[in-house]
């Protein structure tokens, strides 16, 4: 069935020259990749410590040089790991580093500056994460994520977005699904320092990474205070379930006010 939404570039809210120490970023989420904090154990590979399957399955897939293009198509990213070692999820706003505080609150007044996230009349969470990703050697490397959404159903108020620490040259590409004709994707072009979201439910992907040092960004999701704390299934009838809860293996959000408000 033909879907009714349409993209456009104003869908997109973009902040350039963010100002935070992009550097710093790249250089240790780079060095900390693989930390017990960060990645755990799949059947020998070493996989980022993530709630979604989806995304845990890609990196497993890429990793081990697999086919991914019926992944991609079908939305099936099947796990079939025999041994996963226990592992809990992590957020970045929560690790008292300053450049990643600068990342919240720099986030936190360009989000809250935008009068449609105030429509919802709610407070929000924000849950984030990094993307490490390689060049290919020999087929194998984590280096990009294909298309792919963070949630089945449109709400207007639930955004995803992410910071682009060490991004050039690459493209991120927006569409509502596959049967959209690929002349009305969106297609960004990545700089480093730069902030982009929009409201969650397009598919997105971002081009293949040719670069020997690793393309760096940190992901966020942001959504009203509400739909935290009633642990929804937003994915009816999914098998990847979007939920949350106190479980070590879903989301981590913290609050996320709107902090600068009356500060003009
Ligand atoms: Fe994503």
């Amino acid at each position: 069935m033909r879907t009714e939404v349409v993209l456009k570039s104003s869908d997109f809210f973009i902040q350039k020259n963010c100002k935070i120490d992009y550097k710093f970023i790249t250089d240790w989420c780079i060095e900390n990749e693989n930390h017990p904090f960060f990645a755990h154990n799949e059947d020998g590979i070493a996989t980022p410590n993530q709630f979604s399957n989806n995304l845990r399955a890609y990196v497993r897939a890429a990793k081990d040089g697999e086919d991914m293009t019926n992944m991609e198509h079908e939305h099936q990213f099947h796990l079939d790991t025999k041994q996963t070692e226990y592992y809990k999820t992590y957020n970045p706003f929560t690790f008292g580093l300053r450049p990643f505080a600068d990342l919240y609150w720099k986030l936190n007044r360009f989000f809250y500056s935008n009068p449609q996230v105030h429509e919802s009349g709610e407070s929000y969470y924000i849950h984030g994460w990094f993307n490490v990703y390689t060049k290919r050697k020999n087929d194998k490397g984590y280096d990009h994520i294909p298309f792919h959404k963070h949630i089945e159903v449109m709400h207007p108020h639930i955004y995803h977005g992410f910071y682009c620490a060490n991004v050039e040259p690459s493209t991120t590409t927006y569409r509502v699904g596959p049967e959209q004709p690929e002349n009305e994707w969106v297609v960004h072009q990545d700089y480093d320092d730069m902030l982009i979201y929009s409201a969650s439910g397009y598919e997105h992907s971002s081009s293949p990474w040719l670069e020997d040092k690793p393309r760096v960004t940190i992901a966020f999701d942001i959504f009203p205070e509400s739909i935290y704390f009633t642990e929804q299934d937003l994915n009816k009838g999914n098998p990847e379930h979007y939920s949350w809860g106190l479980d070590g293996q879903l989301y981590q959000a913290i609050p996320f006010p709107d902090i600068w408000r009356g500060e003009g």
